[in-house]
């Protein structure tokens, strides 16, 4: 299995240019499934999680092909409802394709999603969803079927902000009959995101991006041509490698209203941040000033963040508190961080990090995907060599990760 080898100690230097959201590309291309004909998607981050989702696609019976930088997707003659199980299990969003089968054939068999092992993540939101738009679930040998004669628009309360539910009860409620309100919705930029997909293919969804969304359900989806946005976290990702390397980086092609939590984190830090148009420039000199992070749904600030935040915490000056309200197994990376001599205690959901003046080079693990974002804004920043493993993690979410850092001044060779 290929090993990342970083040389740490050179500050990050320069423009990154930021690819498309893992997490509204993993809900949109398998929302595709409800659309009559070609759709066009743009924007696709080059990133194993889209690959596997493909391949589910293809599986199915889709015709997918690549036209330059665009992906064309035509569902039309897709006949079957069940996801294989070796593709299902390589990834976590597989588990739309149960909203998007259901929502086209009014029957679904999709087997248990993979993912990151990142601490309990139930599907009960899902199914909560699908029943009241009288589905009928069983869950047997590792595999959720969904079966309805009918689907009925329905008024759903989600217990938990959930991002996976709320879309895929989008995705099943765009054809029922009648309307759906989904309230206590996620108002995560990829829902947003989703829902404008699923407009331009001619649903009539409003009010994504609050916490109650409407749904009336039409008979027939189209086509459409969709561009998706920026990847939040990945471009939050080289902002704080920016700022952990005391580096000054321009992070290019982002929405930074979508990245609002993460620049007011920096600013009370005293790192500089200055937002121009579509990009954010990161400058950082000594280091940054401790501070409490609780992670929080959209807009707060995001548990996806919390692990590489969490390296910034262990060189700031003073001691921060690091709340996890989202996951209960989402600090796995700390135990990496401490053989490379951070100072962390955890206890339960809370970490307590603090602040030593340099990291040392160590061979680490990427136990998920961004605890291997930390392991390597750590090795950038400590001292010596450090030596990454399972770098399949990062490789399923992060775009080109090592180009992007190496056109910035890092210095880092993968070796398999
Ligand atoms: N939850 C339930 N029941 C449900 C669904 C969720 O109790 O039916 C709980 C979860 O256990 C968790 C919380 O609700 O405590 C939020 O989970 P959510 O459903 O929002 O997470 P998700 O949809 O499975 C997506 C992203 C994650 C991201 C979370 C939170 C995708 C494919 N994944 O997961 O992304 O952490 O939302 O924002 O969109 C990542 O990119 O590294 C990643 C893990």
């Amino acid at each position: 299995m290929d090993k990342l080898i970083i040389e740490g100690g050179h500050a990050l230097d320069g423009e990154v240019y930021i690819g498309g959201a893992k997490n509204s590309a993993v809900a949109i291309l398998p929302a595709s499934i409800l659309a009559g004909s070609t759709c066009t998607i743009k924007n696709l981050p080059n990133i194993k999680d889209v690959y596997n989702i493909r391949n589910i696609l293809v599986q199915l019976g889709a015709e997918v092909k690549e036209d330059g930088d665009r992906l064309l997707i035509n569902s039309s003659k897709v006949d079957t409802y069940r996801v294989d199980f070796e593709l299902s299990k390589k990834l976590r969003a597989s588990y739309y394709f149960i909203g998007a089968l259901l929502g086209r054939f009014r029957k679904a068999e999709v087997p248990f999603p993979g993912g990151c092992d990142i601490g309990v993540r139930p599907i009960d939101q899902h199914i909560k969803g699908f029943e009241a738009l009288g589905a009928k679930i069983t869950i047997e040998h590792g595999i959720i079927r969904a079966e309805a004669d009918e689907l009925r628009g329905s008024s759903i309360f989600l217990d938990v902000v959930s991002v996976g539910a709320t879309i895929n009860i989008m995705l099943a409620a765009c054809m029922a009959k009648g309307t759906t309100v989904i309230e206590n919705a996620a108002k995560e930029p990829y829902i947003v995101d989703t829902a404008n997909f699923l407009n331009a293919l001619g649903a009539n969804i409003k009010g994504a991006g609050t916490d109650e969304i409407k749904i009336k359900g039409v008979d027939f989806l189209g086509g459409c041509e969709h561009c998706i946005i920026p990847d939040q976290m990945e471009a939050g990702t080289y902002m704080i490698a920016a700022a952990a390397s005391k580096g000054d980086v321009l992070v290019k092609n982002i929405i930074p209203t979508h990245l609002d939590s993460i620049s007011a984190k920096m600013k009370e830090m005293g790192i500089k941040v200055v937002e121009n148009g579509d990009s954010l420039r990161v400058i950082a000199n000594g280091r940054p000033k401790a501070v409490n992070i609780k992670t929080m749904p959209y807009p707060g600030f995001p548990t996806d963040l919390q692990q590489p935040m969490s390296v910034l915490m262990s060189i700031a000056e003073g001691t921060a508190i690091v709340t996890e309200s989202i996951y209960d197994g989402r600090f796995k990376h700390v135990d990496e961080l401490k053989r490379m001599g951070a100072k962390i205690n955890v206890e339960g959901r809370i970490a307590v990090i603090e602040g030593i003046k340099k990291l040392s080079g160590a061979p680490v693990c990427a136990t998920d995907l961004r605890a291997g974002a930390a392991m390597v804004i750590a090795g950038l920043i400590a001292e010596g060599e450090t030596v990454i493993s399972d770098l399949k993690h990062i490789d399923r979410g992060y775009e080109d990760l090592e180009e992007k850092l190496l056109g910035l001044g890092a210095k880092m060779k993968r070796i398999p």
